[in-house]
């Protein structure tokens, strides 16, 4: 059974059962990570899945930084559309005398965000937008509430956006490992959480997964656990649970003996950062289980929004890699594992190069070989 708190409400729910509306008021269990209402943002506290469902109230840019920086939000997309709708919040209860100071304040504030998490690209391409956005509206002659209202709605608008994204890459990626194969129905094998609770809904490699079981195609999915963190095991054994797709967990060790044993289709990741070359930082592990997957033939796929492709960087050596504290590694749910005393390493991404992504590169624009993806989206990511 699951507790799920809500503004102070709570309302027990079995775990597998499809809760999604809420005409009574009262929150259902509901994957859903971020809730913007009434111009007040609550997330989904994942630090707390999968036992209980706790939203928490974002109310500033500071509570952005800090949920952001615990990983009580986490998933690239979902860092930036949290860091931004908590600028939103704050805006709401904000005045500003000028248009200038406006801009400045706004501009300060989100490449404060861009601190909370290094490698996701998708918090300091959400900035950059964000600037130049403000000055095409200043240069239209707006006055300081307007520009403060339009700086809102598109905070706002990424939520519908993302989603829409994600059902595109979902489909593209479901289309290309199907065209791939002969097999009536596909096992796919997933690492990390790339689903509702890393986006605004619907998921990247999980929305592949998603796309799949929608068309009766999707035979199996395995999850990792993904250590130390355990995304996997915490979030996206829940998100395939909750949405009863036959799935089984692993354990991240076991992935290349699963390939030798059963039969596998494809391999689906999510990214934190591409870079022009097609080189992925994508969670700790990728890159470990590209290499298994080559050998054993099995196509991989990264998916991943425009938005987490960094054009400004032409390899992936330049990405900067988040270390994260050795607790995480020690301790598992507060408890002490491992020896006192023995140090840790505990990067929390690595990177993929681009030659072992042989599936290609899922986008909303379409699935690419990481060698033509740079041409196809230069028009589109900056
Ligand atoms: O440390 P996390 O949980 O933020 O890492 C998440 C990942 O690595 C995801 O694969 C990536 O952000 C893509 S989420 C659609």
């Amino acid at each position: 059974m699951f507790s799920t708190k809500s503004s102070g409400r709570y309302v027990t729910l079995p775990l597998g059962q499809n809760y999604r509306t809420a005409p009574d008021g009262i929150c259902k269990m509901s994957l859903e990570a971020i809730r913007w209402k009434d111009n007040k943002l609550e997330i989904l506290d994942q630090l707390l899945l999968p036992a209980s469902t706790e939203f928490m109230h974002v109310k500033n840019v500071e509570d952005g930084w800090q949920v952001i920086n615990k990983m009580q939000v986490r998933g690239a997309p979902a860092i930036a559309i949290v860091g931004c709708l908590s600028l939103a919040a704050e805006l709401v209860n904000s005045s500003y005398s000028t248009c200038s100071d406006l801009m400045k304040a706004v501009t300060e504030k989100l490449q404060y965000l861009v601190t909370a998490r290094p490698t996701a690209v998708n918090m300091r391409k959400a900035t950059d937008d964000m600037i130049t956005f403000m000055s095409q509206c200043h240069g239209k002659g707006m006055s300081t509430e307007e520009l403060k209202s339009s700086i809102i709605s598109r905070c706002e608008n990424m939520l519908a956006i993302d989603v829409d994204t994600n059902k595109k890459i979902g489909d593209f990626g479901a289309q290309s490992i199907l065209a791939n194969s002969d097999a009536k129905q596909v096992n796919v094998i997933t690492h990390c959480n790339t689903g509702s609770l890393a986006t605004a809904g619907y998921g990247t490699a999980l929305g592949v997964i998603r796309s799949l079981h929608a068309q009766g195609k999707l035979g199996h999915a395995y999850c990792t656990e993904t250590r130390p963190y355990n995304q996997g095991a915490r979030l996206t054994a829940f998100e395939l649970v909750y949405e009863s797709m036959p799935s089984t967990l692993i354990c991240d060790n076991m992935a290349a003996s699963l390939m030798k044993s059963k039969e596998i289709h494809a391999v689906v990741v999510g990214a934190d950062r591409v870079t022009c070359n097609g080189d992925t930082a994508n969670k700790i592990g990728t890159y470990q289980a590209t290499v298994v997957a080559k050998y054993h033939g099995v196509p991989f796929y990264v998916c991943a929004p425009i938005t987490s492709i960094d054009l400004c960087l032409p390899s992936g050596e330049s990405i900067p890699i988040e270390e994260r504290p050795h607790k995480e590694m020690t301790h598992v749910a507060g408890v002490r594992i491992a020896a006192p005393g023995i140090s840790c390493w505990n990067p929390a991404f690595d990177v993929t190069p681009a030659e072992l992504i042989t599936g290609g590169i899922v986008t909303e624009l379409g699935v690419f070989k990481p060698s033509e993806m740079y041409e196809k989206i230069k028009g589109e990511a900056s």
